[in-house]
């Protein structure tokens, strides 16, 4: 399906996001934090368009994904970049690679999302970086019922003007419902073992900027993880006062 979307895949998300992408393609950025000279993987890169700010502030990422069409689109437009295939839940790198590791777009994708958390745990390097940016839940219940009438209704329609595949815009639609919202998804990264969890609403919570950091401590580990997590009563009430912060 990825490989069919690849052409065309940037120009669509710019139509069908009412141009947010950008937007929130620079708050994913502000909250990776790194610097030149550090070493960045970007996991479901696809057209690489989520490594490109990293590419042109002198950081060395890599583009990670496991389509062959995505990678090959953006091979083309980038070819400074480092494309490599890998699958998220396998992914071809040894442990402790990179400073920081992040996810646009690309975890709801993914068949295993809690294996790919520990994979990205696996090859950060201890006290490194994850973010996660992905379509969420928006917090407000009027604001939620319009969002939910455009993924279903309008989304399909103009997707079947605007894209090669318009059936991926309708997948698109389904699977945004079917993803866990912010609380959820920040109690799977604590029990893949990120500690220092915390999330932003952008756009009223139609997508999710998480934040996390891989334990300095070698003890720690998705075991750790799941026994804080267990130790949490009432976890997600909790969770969502300690961690949301106010949209900018
Ligand atoms: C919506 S695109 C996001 C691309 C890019 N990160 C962006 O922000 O534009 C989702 C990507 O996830 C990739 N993907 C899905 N499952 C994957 C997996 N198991 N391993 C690697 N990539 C995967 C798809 O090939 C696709 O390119």
């Amino acid at each position: 399906m990825f490989d069919d979307v690849a052409p065309k895949y940037d120009v669509v998300n710019d139509v069908l996001s009412m141009g947010q992408t950008r937007r929130w393609r620079r708050i994913v950025v502000e909250a990776m934090d790194v610097k030149a000279g550090q070493r960045v993987l970007d996991l479901a890169a696809g057209t690489g368009t989520s490594s490109e700010p990293y590419a042109d502030a002198g950081i060395d990422v890599i583009a990670c994904d496991f389509s062959l069409g995505m990678l090959k689109v953006g091979k083309r437009r980038r070819p400074d970049i480092d494309f490599i295939a890998g699958d998220a839940t396998r992914l071809p790198f040894a442990d402790n690679t990179f400073d920081a590791s992040t996810i646009s777009f690309g975890l709801r994708n993914v068949n295993e999302p809690k294996k790919a958390l520990a994979e990205m745990l696996r090859v950060t390097k201890p006290g490194g970086r994850l973010v996660i940016a992905e379509f969420s839940q928006p917090v407000v219940p009027l604001w939620r019922t319009m969002y939910t009438e455009y993924l279903m209704r309008a989304l399909p329609a103009i997707a079947v003007k605007v894209s090669s595949n318009p059936d991926a815009y309708v997948y698109l639609a389904e699977s945004i419902r079917a993803w866990p919202d912010q609380d959820h998804l920040a109690a799977w990264l604590q029990e893949a073992g990120w500690e220092s969890v915390s999330y932003r609403n952008l756009s009223g919570g139609i997508v999710a900027v998480h934040r996390a950091q891989k334990p300095t401590a070698p003890a720690a580990g998705p075991a750790a993880g799941a026994a804080a997590l267990a130790n949490h009563t009432g976890p997600v009430a909790k969770l969502r006062r300690n961690i949301t912060r106010p949209e900018r």
